[in-house]
C-alpha cells in the first residue's frame, strides 16, 4: 500500500480532547451539556448509530436524553416532540437520526429544531449561515472530513476537489466548506447524471466518494498521488466497505481514508463538538453555535 493511511480514531481522539476539556469547563460553572437524540424505527444502522453516538456523550460527560420511538408516529406527533425538546432548557442540542422511515418529512423535522440547537447542522437557518460563510454548527460528517484534512496536514487550498454525491447530509454542505474562503478548493460536485464521471474523478487532488455504492471507486477512477476520502458505509456480505475499492485505490492515492476507521468516528466527534459549543451558547445567553 502507497497510501497514508488517514486514520479517523486518530483525529476524533483529538477533537475528544477538546471536547473533554469544553465539558469540564463547563462543569466549573456547575453546567452538564444536554443531547436529545430521537431515534425512528427500527432501521439496525440507525440504531447502531445513536447508541454510538450516546456512548460518546457518556464517556466525555454529555447527558443523553434517548427518545426511541419503535412504532412509528404521525408527522404531527413527531414534530410536536421535536418542538418539546427545543423548548426544553435541560436540551442542548438535539439530533434526530436520518434517514426517516417513509411517509415523515424529513425537513419539516428538522425545521422544528431550535437552531441553536441543532448539533447536525441541517436545519435551513444553519444551511443557509453555511452557504453565507457565517458562524453556526456544521454538518458533522463534512465537518469531520474537513478537520481530517487538517489534522493531517493536506493543503487544501487551489485543490481541485471533486465531491461525488450531492446529498444535503454531505456532499452539498461538503463542496460548500471546502470552497469556503480560508479552504479555497476549487469543487465540482458530481452525481449519478454526470457524464463520463471517471475522467472528471481523475482529475480531483481531493476525491470525495459520498454516494453509498459499495467499492464504486476503482483505481482507474483516480489521478496518482490524490488524497482519497470515502464517505460510504455499505453493509455487504464481506463486512463493511466504502464507495472506494481501498484494495485498489490504496496503491494510486497518496493519502486514504479507511472503512470502518475512517470518516464515521469523525461524525460522531463533531456532533460531541457541536453539541459543547452549543451548550456554551446555551448559558451564554447568546445562543447560537459558534
Ligand atoms: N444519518 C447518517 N448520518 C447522519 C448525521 O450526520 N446526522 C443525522 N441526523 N442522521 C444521520
Amino acid at each position: 500500500m502507497a497510501a497514508m493511511l488517514l486514520k479517523g480514531g486518530e483525529a476524533a481522539s483529538a477533537v475528544m480532547k477538546e471536547v473533554a476539556a469544553g465539558v469540564a469547563d463547563l462543569a466549573r460553572s456547575g453546567y452538564v451539556p444536554g443531547l436529545a437524540t430521537v431515534l425512528v424505527g427500527d432501521d439496525p444502522a440507525s440504531h447502531t448509530y445513536v447508541r454510538a453516538k450516546r456512548r460518546d456523550a457518556a464517556k466525555v460527560g454529555i447527558r443523553s436524553i434517548h427518545h426511541q420511538l419503535e412504532e412509528i408516529p404521525s408527522q404531527e406527533e413527531l414534530e410536536d416532540l421535536v418542538n418539546g425538546l427545543s423548548a426544553d432548557p435541560g436540551v442542548d442540542g438535539i439530533l434526530v437520526q436520518l434517514p426517516l422511515p417513509e411517509g415523515l418529512d424529513e425537513g419539516r423535522v428538522v425545521g422544528c429544531i431550535d437552531p441553536r440547537k441543532d448539533v447536525d447542522g441541517l436545519h435551513n437557518e444553519n444551511l443557509g449561515r453555511l452557504v453565507a460563510e457565517l458562524p453556526g454548527p456544521r454538518p458533522c460528517t463534512p465537518a469531520g472530513v474537513m478537520r481530517i484534512l487538517s489534522h493531517y496536514d493536506l493543503p487544501v487550498s487551489g485543490k481541485r476537489a471533486v465531491v461525488v454525491g450531492r446529498s444535503f447530509l454531505v456532499g452539498k454542505p461538503l463542496a460548500l466548506l471546502l470552497a469556503t474562503k480560508g479552504a479555497d478548493a476549487t469543487v465540482t460536485i458530481a452525481h449519478s447524471r454526470t457524464v463520463d464521471l471517471e475522467s472528471l474523478c481523475r482529475e480531483a487532488d481531493i476525491l470525495v466518494a459520498a454516494v453509498g455504492r459499495a467499492k464504486m471507486v476503482k483505481a482507474s477512477w483516480v489521478k496518482p498521488g490524490a488524497v482519497v476520502i470515502d464517505v460510504g458505509i455499505n453493509r455487504t456480505a464481506e463486512g463493511l466497505v466504502g464507495d472506494v475499492d481501498f484494495a485498489e485505490v490504496s496503491e494510486v492515492a497518496s493519502a486514504i481514508t479507511p472503512v470502518p476507521g475512517g470518516v464515521g468516528l469523525m461524525t460522531r466527534a463533531m456532533l460531541m463538538s457541536n453539541t459543547v459549543s452549543a451548550a456554551r451558547g446555551n448559558i451564554s445567553g447568546l445562543g447560537g453555535v459558534g
